[in-house]
């Protein structure tokens, strides 16, 4: 999708360089910056920091990774790179679905060039996805007021391109439509503040943040038509872990009637995890929640303390919204029906 214009994507391949390209999305909205490197490590590390994050992007990421990996040492990719990149986050399926596939590809001792070729191929099926999920989800969308709330950052920072929730309020944007989108802000990173809100504006949509507790509110008001969202890893019965804050406005969503869609691609279903009690979810650190950032009023970046020293948090990353509260799960082969229960 598009920054000031031109078109970019959140992770690639560098070809000039012959390394991994990412957008760094902790400096955003503030400062957009691309980084570019060479080797494995830095790569799982932008992972791990959160350079890049989104369930999508970070499989992509993983992947090109093990493509650098591989050229370096092929023992160590085995040995070592394999378990250090399924290390670097828990919940989201699509990173363990990426090292898997890589690994299947080095296990026919391909050339570099094939890895290489292996990772692009694994992006690039993301980005189609996307695109696909995209199409079916405008269509959805496409009676009515076309008033969505989204959670957390789905867009096509987390995902390569297009975006999984925001992929079909892309194409109804592009479609000449004129969809507005309610935007949590996303507590305690502020994804959909920082970056849902920056993605959306550079496209042209209109949008505001609120505060999270806002959502049931506007909801109560008749204020929102659907809730769109993506999702980290959903379980063989559909229930989805996504951004902490999906569960309670799955609540609020049931209780006021509004339709609840879950996007995401075949790489974020994990069909060997019964149930979303299977699923793990990263607890994170304190200082997210005790701690904020940002700039001054001169420009500066600034990081302060928010909450009294000494006292502790409690930072689940994810929750998990049971199938049951759900109107459907869109993937790219279709709407999920068999498991809509609302
Ligand atoms: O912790 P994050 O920022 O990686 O969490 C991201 C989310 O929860 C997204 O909603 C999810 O990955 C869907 S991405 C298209």
């Amino acid at each position: 999708m598009r920054v000031n214009g031109t078109q970019y994507r959140a992770v690639n391949w560098h070809l000039e360089s012959g390394g991994v390209q990412w957008i760094e999305q902790r400096m955003l909205p503030h400062e957009f910056k691309q980084v570019v490197s060479c080797t494995p490590e830095d790569v799982a590390i932008s992972i791990e920091s959160m350079q890049v994050r989104g369930a999508p992007s970070i499989g992509a990421t993983a992947a090109y990774g093990l493509a650098l990996a591989w050229q370096e040492d092929r023992e160590t990719f085995f040995s070592h790179w394999l378990s250090r990149y399924r290390s670097t986050r828990p919940t989201a399926v699509n990173l363990f679905h990426a090292c898997n596939a890589m690994q299947e590809c080095a296990e026919s001792n391909p050339t570099t060039a094939q890895m290489i070729d292996r990772a692009q191929a694994y992006a690039d099926a993301e980005v189609s996805a996307n695109q696909r999920m995209g199409e079916m989800m405008a269509e959805l969308l496409a009676v009515g007021e076309r008033r969505i709330l989204t959670h957390c950052n789905a867009g096509w920072l987390a995902a390569v391109d297009w975006g999984t929730a925001t992929s079909g309020i892309y194409h109804l944007a592009q479609a000449g439509e004129k969809p507005f989108v309610w935007v949590d802000e996303t507590r305690p990173r502020l994804q959909g503040a920082r970056l849902t809100a920056w993605e959306l504006n550079q496209e042209g949509v209109d949008c505001r943040i609120q505060a999270d507790g806002a959502a049931a509110w506007m909801m109560a008001q008749g204020k929102v038509d659907a809730i769109v969202v993506g999702a980290d890893r959903i379980a063989a019965n559909g229930d989805v872990a996504n951004k902490i804050g999906t569960y309670s406005l799955s609540l609020a969503a049931r209780e006021h009637g509004v339709p609840m869609y879950v996007v995401a691609p075949s790489t974020t279903f994990d069909t060997a995890c019964p149930t979303g009690k299977d699923i793990p979810i990263e607890q994170r650190d304190d200082n997210e929640i005790c701690r904020m950032d940002g700039l001054n009023r001169e420009g500066e970046t600034h990081d302060i303390r928010i909450a009294a020293a000494g006292v502790e948090a409690n930072n689940p990353a994810f929750d998990v919204t049971p199938n049951a509260n759900l109107t459907g799960i869109v993937n790219e082969h279709g709407l999920w029906s068999a498991l809509i229960n609302a």
